[in-house]
């Protein structure tokens, strides 16, 4: 009760525009509360939940401009549509008096500034640039594994998590991607799992796997302890090579192997869009969080994206509460599946 009073109050304090923006900003939030079926009516919504709601639904005003609805996406080079474009311009309400109790979000925690090219490049020529500008114009898979490699592998060795699940093929059959990139990858096995996929169906899928191949501190105890290392140098990527050729995918299944939000932003400089994007990479809030807003620049129209622990319990939840929130402020419906979660983008 006490902080539907302070909001009330909070209200008379704001001026003019910003006024009207926060009650219809608090009608929709009721509205779509009741109406959204990710948040059934039984839902409590933890305090901090409830302060901060109307203001992201205000941020989600102000920084999603009405998407453009554009024919069917040519395959080759095309711009498209800018998602983006208008600045938050939450400043000029937080100028005038804030209600009390709301802690206001800044702008730089809603806002990415990564720049896509909007030339998109034509899909069938992202592979060979990626293997020019990454790897010296060589595929790493030539001659692997080197002799000083062999001995530290295994012919295969794949462990994942919930990696063969039925949504894999469920997307894969629904949107037949041309490209397609996967944050987290790990040894491969959803990697691999999608590869076959693409190959059962006929599809000439490029599948981009975006992963530092250094896994976590301390994964090689227990029963990943096989994983062997050298010099500090562990054979993670080695091993998702060495596996993904025991499955003869060389030819669909590319490592990108660096940290995921700066190949996310090269990949956004280069122009290479996807059709169907997976996130499993860190499962923080924070990663996820900008992991999410980044890749969804990289999503063609039409195109999906989605995600491994919506349903765990993994690092507090954090995967689940950043896929909520960037729904939210985006006006898009989470669909889970299983453990997963789906976005699909809205302009076809
Ligand atoms: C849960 S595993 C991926 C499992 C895989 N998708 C599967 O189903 O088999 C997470 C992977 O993300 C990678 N990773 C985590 N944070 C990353 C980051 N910021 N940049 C690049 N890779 C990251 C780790 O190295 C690890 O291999
Ligand atoms: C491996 O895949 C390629 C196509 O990428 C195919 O031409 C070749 O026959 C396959 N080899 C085996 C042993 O299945």
């Amino acid at each position: 009760m006490t902080t539907w009073k302070a909001k009330l109050m909070g209200v008379r304090g704001l001026g003019g525009p910003c006024r009207s923006l926060f009650i219809v900003a608090v009608l929709a939030y009721l509205l779509g509360v009741l109406t959204s079926p990710a948040f059934p009516t039984t839902r409590r919504f933890s305090d901090t939940d409830v302060k901060l709601q109307p203001f992201q639904q205000i941020i989600s005003q102000q920084i999603s401009p009405p998407e453009t609805s554009q024919g069917a996406p040519a395959p080759t080079s095309q711009p498209l549509p800018q998602r983006t474009s208008t600045p938050p311009r939450i400043d000029d309400c937080r100028k005038q008096q804030q209600p009390p109790g709301y802690r206001m979000l800044p702008t730089d925690l809603i806002t990415f500034h990564t720049e896509c090219k909007k030339e998109a490049m034509a899909p069938e020529a992202a592979r060979k640039f990626l293997i020019d500008e990454l790897f010296d114009g060589v595929s790493p898979f030539e001659s692997f594994p080197p002799k000083e490699v062999a001995s530290l592998l295994q012919p295969e060795r794949i462990k994942g998590w919930g990696s063969e699940t039925t949504v894999f093929r469920r997307l894969m059959q629904e949107v037949r991607p041309r490209v397609m990139i996967e944050l987290g990858s790990f040894l491969g096995a959803s990697a691999t799992h999608m590869g076959s996929i693409a190959r059962e169906l006929g599809l000439q899928t490029d599948i981009f796997c975006f992963d530092d191949f250094r896994g976590w501190p301390g994964f090689r105890s227990g029963d990943l302890a096989d994983i062997k290392q050298r010099n500090g140098n562990v054979m993670l990527m080695n091993q998702f090579m060495q596996n993904v050729v025991h499955r003869n995918l060389t030819e669909r299944i590319l490592p990108v192997p660096f940290g995921t939000v700066s190949s996310l932003s090269s990949f956004c400089k280069w122009g290479i869009y996807a059709d169907l994007i997976e996130v499993d990479a860190s499962h923080d809030f924070h990663s996820a969080w900008s992991d999410i807003n980044i890749a969804f620049q990289l999503l063609r129209p039409g195109g999906v994206m989605f995600g491994h622990d919506y349903k765990t319990a993994a690092d507090k939840r954090g995967v689940r509460r950043a896929v909520d929130l960037f729904a939210r402020l985006n006006d898009l419906r989470v669909e889970p599946d299983g453990q997963h979660w789906i976005y699909r983008s809205k302009n076809k």
